[in-house]
């Protein structure tokens, strides 16, 4: 491959999710076989403002596929929001010849890097790293899955109990802005209803919900509500709600957290992570710039940042229907 790119700085950046450190390995290792040098650059922008950084070949990179989190780990830096920051930062990367980079995050991470791009002209690709997977321009980002099934695993657990004592819980997933967390592991989990931020589907439903599964038999349920829910104004008060009009239900509350973002990836994650590093080092040899890789219908595809920043995703409301269902 034609290039001018000598070495490639890579970093994780924004909330860490499982599969990250994969697709630094990746980078890494496609670098190496490109024959280019690569830098990763320690808790994202913070680690370019401060000059953190560490020359990585293939075997730094040794054992790391299937370790959750970031070893570069993550950061969120306001420095890097203002343009003095975004100076030092310049000046730190080009002292160690840093001339081309990937970033490993979200969506704000990505407005960071489309500023950087902008400003000083440096050669950026990005790689969707969140567990949300909010971000516009693919259909999967590296942590969704792992994240969908630590989450289906933990709900699991909770409907033993639950059933156990007749109980009913509300579960509260991640997900501060959209429900594809929610969405996708209540179903995986067999919920009675699943909130989301997305649709509101009104207090007056939900006990309506719940009236239909107790008259059908039905002893304990499972009540999955995204962070970002506007059906109560937070799970504690949906949980007081019902216990008012239905004194007799048991009612249990369960906040799962940020386990949520950790543990091993899953294998799905494992290798679009792979994929992702190989096109984005890729497609940065190529002379692309100002891109973010993602995965359409199994295939690897190219968005301008920009789009991915301003693009919003759509949640399949057939899902909500299909568990509505399902719920019967
Ligand atoms: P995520 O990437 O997960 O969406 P954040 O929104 O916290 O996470 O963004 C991560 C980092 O990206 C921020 O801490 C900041 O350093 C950088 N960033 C975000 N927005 C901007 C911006 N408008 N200008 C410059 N840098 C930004
Ligand atoms: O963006 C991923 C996410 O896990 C959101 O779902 C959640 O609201 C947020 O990160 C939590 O972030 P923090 O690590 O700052 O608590």
């Amino acid at each position: 491959m034609e290039t001018s790119i000598k070495n490639i700085g890579v970093f994780t950046s924004g909330g860490d999710a499982p599969g990250m450190n994969a697709a630094i390995r990746s980078v890494v290792r496609t670098c190496a076989y490109h024959n280019i040098k690569c830098t990763g650059i320690y808790r994202g922008y913070e680690g370019m403002i401060k000059g953190d950084f560490i020359e990585l070949g293939p075997r730094s990179v040794n054992n790391i596929i299937n370790k959750g989190g970031t070893f570069l780990q993550s950061a969120r830096c306001l420095e890097f929001k203002t343009p003095e920051g975004r100076k030092i930062a310049y000046e730190n990367i080009t002292k160690v010849g840093i001339d081309a980079l990937v970033v490993i995050g979200g969506d704000g991470s990505f407005t960071g890097a489309e500023i950087f791009h902008k400003e000083y002209g440096i050669p950026c690709m990005g790689i969707p790293g969140t567990i949300d997977n909010d971000i516009y321009g693919t259909s999967n980002t590296i942590g969704y899955d792992t994240a969908l099934n630590t989450v289906v695993e933990a709900i699991d657990k909770i409907r033993d109990t639950a059933s156990s004592h007749n109980r009913l819980f509300f579960v509260e997933v991640m997900g501060r802005d959209v429900g594809y967390i929610a969405l996708n592991a209540g179903i995986g989990a067999g919920a009675e209803e699943i909130l989301i931020p997305e649709e509101n589907i009104g207090k007056d439903h939900l006990l309506k919900s719940l009236e239909r599964s107790s008259s059908s038999g039905k002893h304990s349920s499972i009540i999955i509500v995204a962070e970002g829910d506007k059906t109560g104004k937070n799970i504690f008060e949906l949980k007081d709600y019902v216990e008012k009009r239905h004194p007799n239900y048991d009612i249990r509350v369960s906040v799962l957290g940020h386990m949520q973002r950790g543990g091993a990836p899953s294998c799905f994650d494992r290798v679009l992570a792979s994929r992702s590093g190989v096109k984005a080092v890729e497609s940065l040899l190529e002379g692309k710039t100002g891109l973010m890789v993602g995965i359409n219908d199994n295939k690897l595809t190219l968005t301008p940042l920009e789009q991915a920043i301003k693009g919003s995703t759509e949640i399949d409301k057939e899902l909500l229907r299909v568990n509505n269902i399902m719920s019967i």
